[in-house]
């Protein structure tokens, strides 16, 4: 499976991909005004900020949510890197200019997904990745894994090849249970990998093993 991060922090991005295990990074509008990203000059340098520290893909929000918007902010964030995907909210209008860009090679991830049913027509209009938002849905006491395993099941039936990008994961139980369903990639913060280290067996071990390195070479 793998691991995007799900923030538009230089500092966190850079440590994940010192860490060895980062494969890509999502943004959004919100997590971009949190850095005070703002001004279209200034997003688009942030953009290629991000891709300088990364090997994998970067997913750009549009904020545009009409067809012609959308496709004129997309190719403007498309053509500053190779590493872009065009980040497409799951609206009609949006699966148009998912269509669009995936006719044109352009990678696309549609976003804002809550239903088999969105992630279908996502998979239809060719998307590269599909976001269904397993947290938010957590969230109102539904069940955001269970989109997961629906949308594995609908994919794998026709053989579609649009890949579960399991979105807005809050922590490493998400992680595990996404992986256990078979989602292509998850997108979350770095403390939910970091979190995936954690065992208290793996800490006493080690302090007992140095303890005794230590005894033996007094
Ligand atoms: C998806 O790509 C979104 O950026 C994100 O995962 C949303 O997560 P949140 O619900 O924790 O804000």
């Amino acid at each position: 499976m793998k691991f995007f991060i799900d923030t538009a922090n230089l500092k966190d991005i850079r440590e994940a991909q010192d860490l060895g295990i980062l494969d890509g990074v999502t943004t959004n509008p919100s997590l971009m005004a949190k850095e005070g990203i703002a001004g279209v000059d200034n997003v688009l340098k942030h953009y290629k900020a991000i891709c300088a520290i990364v090997d994998g893909d970067v997913s750009a929000e549009v904020i545009a949510t009409d067809f012609e918007g959308m496709v004129r902010e997309g190719e403007a964030l498309a053509a500053l890197d190779e590493k872009i995907v065009v980040k497409i909210p799951m609206i009609k209008e949006g699966v148009k200019a998912c269509k669009y860009f995936s006719e044109r090679g352009i990678k696309t991830n549609m976003t804002l997904v809550f239903s088999p049913g969105q992630a279908l027509l996502a998979a239809k209009a060719g998307a590269t990745y599909v976001s269904p938002f397993v947290g938010r849905l957590d969230d109102i006491s539904s069940d955001g894994i269970e989109l997961i395993a629906k949308i594995r099941l609908i994919y794998d039936n026709y053989g579609y090849e649009t890949q579960i990008l399991a979105a807005s994961v809050r922590h490493p139980m998400h992680i595990m249970q996404c992986a256990e369903i078979g989602a292509d990639v998850m997108t979350g913060p770095f403390s939910a990998m970091l979190a995936l280290l954690k065992h208290p067996l793996t800490d006493s071990g080690l302090a007992q093993f140095l303890e005794d390195h230590a005894k033996a070479n007094s």
